[in-house]
């Protein structure tokens, strides 16, 4: 399976064509400009296997729990961010017949996603069952300058035929999604017309379950308003079309007689607008309007244009260079794209779902991926608001939190984030996950100290995150329970980052990020205090805390807690039972039986030792600080063979610690995994969309591991190795107000400051201070081999 694109350093290229593979090149090709995204579905009509897929981001649909058995405290809904009206039709039919491009025979085909000028561009011949060729050539980008729109140029030429052309521009809002829990469409028309432009004005079904319940159904109304220009031979021409409009789609449909040779060039611009941002029926009209007559105006090229200088700008701030290695090379650029297209953060309402704008899996809504994977890409590649917008979004999510705990029984203020939300309410619904993966409230801590620590601005404690750590705490001191017989702190029937188990009792990742919760929560209430000590007095009243009764509570947990220890073998363990498996090596696992989760029952894979992505080394990874390079290793060596990496999640958390105990050559080999796993398809599924978030595990891997980049003393440091397969490699961060470029090779380390401000930093432990606009030059240093401790057999 896969799609096999050519390797070269800025551009995908797929130079074949086969239309089996057209859901894998439509998640690899794939488009987005943070408000809105769509997979690389064909513009022409295609009667071959295809997952249409067109999002506008936070338009989503509260889908109705469908479970096999109820239980108390499922949420009544999976909010997804649902197929939305698709606006890239450009077909076409010849002489009467369709060009269907799963019925007639392609030649040449090449397809280019340009990563540098963020668009797709694709051409081919058509050959028809009676041997007359067309050439197709298509252009289309979702606009960087202006993300409410969106263009495509079309151009067609008979080659050896004069052809009797129908073009027909459409928006179908008749769509609907894959994954549609009942089967049902989820839109409705609201609106058609043809003046000013041809548009489309929709919105969402109310979920009446909702409704029923007393509840208010969410409901998003959207705008598709499009306009056409039209070209024979560079000549513009003005056209009369036709106009056919049926329920919830409009089509806009030309006749052409195009001589052999002569090219028809057709530029479709196009408008989205949805209520998540204009609140009335007018504004969304107009706005989607005033949108066209500015693209109009500013004609295809130079919308493009616009839209490749504000690519432009993202590439100087988070592009990486990689010497010797071309594969390497397009994979982080890949990587590094798809977060950009993903989320801007211009928002503060809008976050990362973990298959971003390419597909429907994972309902394109919010996990604790984008806490734990995404925030250091967009802290170091991003003005600061940036990251900060991520902080917010869970921020105004914390009534709903509280909301949350409440339902599954806890009180006082107690803060339960959800393990899937759009809203802020809980929409997963796998007991086992939903009220079992509870870790993902200490990721949410730990992002405000990441963002603080990064930022040096401990005054967000006082305005935003001080509220949230008290109120995720109350909830940890509620969820442990005093074991007599251990004569500690427990806490039982969890999942841990490692899916593949569920209800284990003190799995050691949840216990010790709650513990390090409240350790961070007190210190952070005594800065606060000492600090901004009238924001102290609000937080207590407004969460109405008493300091010293709960902060008492607190202080006993985080010293009587629990860690599940193995004394023979000195290693941590995952959760309390787990050496009780059997355990063997995964690399014992026969080929053809991965991954496992396509193909072992789900009862063999609970039972078995596998884990499906880093837990023990996610906790190690977060708290390196805490611990000692001995103690990072032997767990390393003992829980990496037993890890699958089935989770894309996995493998660049484990790349970053082989890094950091100096084993390069599994650091690179997973580091392959993670930065080429869509392109490589390594889980075998990229057609149900991008793993985005893990591109964020991709980018740290690179810059945390092979750079070894940390935040020390207030200060950042970097410790980088260059892999033995690349020449050099460099990165920019943005860090606080300075601009660095970090520059490696085999021989040397260059930092430049790009900045007007000195600054002090770190490099391999050692200080220095780097003048405004000067560099630092410095031997490299190769990671010294650390002995490499085997548990297992090979
Ligand atoms: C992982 C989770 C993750 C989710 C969304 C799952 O496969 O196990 O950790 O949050 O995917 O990416």
């Amino acid at each position: 399976m896969g799609i096999k694109v050519k390797h070269h350093p800025w551009n995908i290229i797929q130079d074949f064509w086969d239309p089996d593979l057209q859901e894998d090149a439509e998640a690899i090709f794939s488009l987005g400009n943070g408000k809105m995204g769509h997979r690389g579905n064909l513009e022409e009509y295609f009667s071959g296997p295809t997952l249409q897929g067109t999002y506008i981001a936070g338009v989503y649909y509260p889908d109705k729990t469908r479970v096999g058995w109820w239980k108390n405290g499922y949420p009544d809904y999976f909010a997804k961010i649902i197929n939305a009206p698709d606006w890239r039709g450009v077909k076409t039919t010849v002489n009467g017949v369709k060009l269907d491009l799963a019925k007639v025979k392609i030649i040449d085909f090449e397809r280019v996603l340009d990563m540098k000028q963020g668009f797709l561009s694709k051409s081919f011949i058509a050959e028809l069952n009676n041997g007359q060729r067309l050439k197709i050539h298509s252009i289309r980008f979702l606009s960087m300058a202006n993300d409410e729109i969106g263009a495509i140029k079309y151009e067609i030429t008979p080659l050896n035929f004069g052809a009797d052309l129908q073009i027909i521009l459409d928006i179908d809002g008749d769509v609907k999604n894959r994954d549609a829990n009942y089967g049902e469409k989820f839109w409705e028309e609201v609106e058609i017309d043809i003046e000013p432009f041809p548009y489309l004005i929709t919105r969402t079904k109310k979920a009446e379950f909702l409704e029923k319940k007393g509840k208010k159904s969410p409901q998003f109304y959207v705008c598709n308003a499009f306009d056409t220009q039209i070209f024979i031979d560079n000549l513009q021409q003005t056209v009369i079309s036709e106009f056919k409009t049926q329920p919830k789609y409009i089509a806009q449909i030309y006749n052409f007689k195009l001589k052999q040779n002569q090219t028809l060039t057709i530029y479709k611009y196009v408008s989205v607008t949805s209520s998540v941002f204009y609140k009335d029926l007018e504004q969304l009209r107009c706005k989607a309007f005033e949108n066209l007559d500015i693209a109009l105006g500013l004609g295809f090229d130079e919308l493009l244009k616009q839209h490749i200088q504000a690519w432009d700008e993202k590439w100087k701030q988070s592009d990486i260079v990689i010497q010797g290695d071309v594969a390497a090379q397009q994979g982080i650029r890949f990587n590094i794209f798809q977060l950009n297209q993903t989320y801007t953060g211009k928002y503060k309402n809008l976050n990362i779902g973990p298959k971003g704008f390419t597909g429907e899996k994972y309902g394109g809504v919010t996990y604790w991926d984008t806490e734990a994977f995404c925030l250091p890409f967009y802290l170091s590649t991003a003005p600061r608001e940036v990251a900060r917008n991520l902080l917010i979004y869970r921020y105004n999510h914390l009534p709903k939190a509280i909301e949350n705990a409440q339902k599954l029984g806890f009180s006082g203020g107690a803060a339960l984030y959800p393990m899937v939300t759009i809203n802020g309410e809980e929409c997963h619904n796998e007991w086992e996950i939903t009220f079992e993966e509870i870790h993902r409230n200490g990721a949410i801590a730990y992002a405000i100290y990441n963002y603080i620590r990064y930022n040096d601005e401990p005054q967000y404690l006082a305005q935003y995150g001080l509220e949230v750590l008290i109120a995720i705490s109350r909830f940890w001191a509620q969820r442990v329970n005093w074991s007599k017989p251990k004569k500690k702190y427990v806490i039982l029937g969890v999942t841990g980052p490692n899916e593949y188990e569920n209800n284990v009792n003190n799995n050691w990742y949840t216990n010790y990020i709650a513990t390090w919760t409240l350790r961070y929560t007190l210190e952070s209430i005594n800065y606060v205090k000492q600090n901004f000590g009238d924001d102290y007095k609000r937080i207590v009243q407004k969460t109405n805390f008493d300091e010293e009764t709960e902060t008492l509570h607190w202080r006993h947990i985080i010293e009587n807690m629990y860690y599940p220890y193995d004394e023979n073998l000195n290693i941590i363990l995952q959760q309390e039972g787990y050496l009780d498996k059997e355990i063997v090596p995964a690399s014992k696992i026969p080929e053809n039986q991965r991954p496992i989760n396509q193909h072992w029952s789900w009862d063999r894979i609970l039972r078995s030792c596998y884990i499906k992505q880093a837990d023990v080394i996610q906790g190690l990874f977060f708290f390196e600080h805490e611990f000692d390079l001995e103690t990072i290793a032997r767990n390393f060596y003992f829980y990496e063979p037993l890890t699958v990496h089935e989770s894309s999640l996995s493998p660049s958390i484990y790349s970053i610690v082989a890094s950091k105990i100096g084993d390069e050559q599994k650091a690179y080999e997973l580091y392959l995994r993670t930065a080429r796993l869509d392109l490589d398809d390594y889980n075998k599924e990229v057609r149900e969309g991008l793993h985005i978030t893990s591109m964020g595990g991709t980018w740290m891997s690179l810059t945390y591991g092979f750079g070894g980049m940390r935040i020390k003393n207030n200060r950042i440091a970097f410790s980088p190795f260059v892999p033995q397969k690349w020449q050099s490699f460099s990165f920019k961060i943005n860090f606080r107000n300075w601009l660095l470029k970090i520059y490696v090779d085999k021989k040397s380390v260059l930092i430049d400051n790009l900045s007007d401000e000195p600054i002090d930093l770190y490099l391999y432990d050692k200080p220095y201070t780097i003048k405004p606009h000067d560099s630092l030059r410095a031997k490299a240093q190769h990671v010294k081999h650390k002995t490499q401790l085997a548990f297992f057999d090979k």
